[in-house]
């Protein structure tokens, strides 16, 4: 038997990185969807992360989202389709999608919420603690596109 991971049970096994998807987006709000919508989605989202061994950041700020989901592939593939119906933003344009050997860069997090005046810094701090060459290469991408352009103009392409 397989465990969730797709790695087999024995001792000598090194579960601490396991295969890990990750998505990395952006959207924009819609109209209507403000600071208390936002609390009040993310505590549900909480609770359904714990669930399903989803971790991850969640920006909101000028009208713009940005989130970083972490975790097995079947759970990050349903989470994407429900994002793609939700009605609460639009515009959505993915940054980042990987599927690697790779450890959680937010293994504490079952979806943190992060003002966007913090981004940077938030990946900024996981770029200087991870050694995981995917996930520096990953968050050098990232931080690319915040170099280019506001997360505002982002959710505008
Ligand atoms: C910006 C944004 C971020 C979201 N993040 C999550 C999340 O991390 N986890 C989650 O379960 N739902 C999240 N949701 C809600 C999902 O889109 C969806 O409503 C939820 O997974 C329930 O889907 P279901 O009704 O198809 O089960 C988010 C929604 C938005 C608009």
């Amino acid at each position: 038997m397989f465990d969730e991971f797709g790695f087999p049970p024995g001792p000598d096994l090194d579960y601490a990185a396991p295969i890990l998807d990750t998505f990395v987006y952006c959207s924009r709000a819609a109209e209507g969807v403000d600071g208390d919508e936002v609390d009040r989605m993310i505590e549900r989202s909480q609770r359904r992360n714990v669930e399903r061994h989803i971790t991850g950041v969640l920006v909101f700020g000028s009208g713009v989202f940005f989130q970083w989901i972490e975790g097995p592939t079947a759970e990050v593939e349903k989470l994407i389709a429900s994002l793609h119906d939700d009605p609460r933003h639009y515009d959505i344009v993915p940054l980042d999608r990987s599927v690697e050997k790779r450890e959680r860069l937010y293994p504490n997090w079952e979806m943190e919420l992060v003002g966007a005046d913090d981004i940077r810094t938030v990946l900024e701090d996981a770029l200087e603690s991870t050694k995981d060459e995917n996930n520096i290469a990953a968050l050098r991408r990232i931080l690319k596109h915040l170099d280019v352009g506001s997360l505002d103009t982002l959710g505008r392409i």
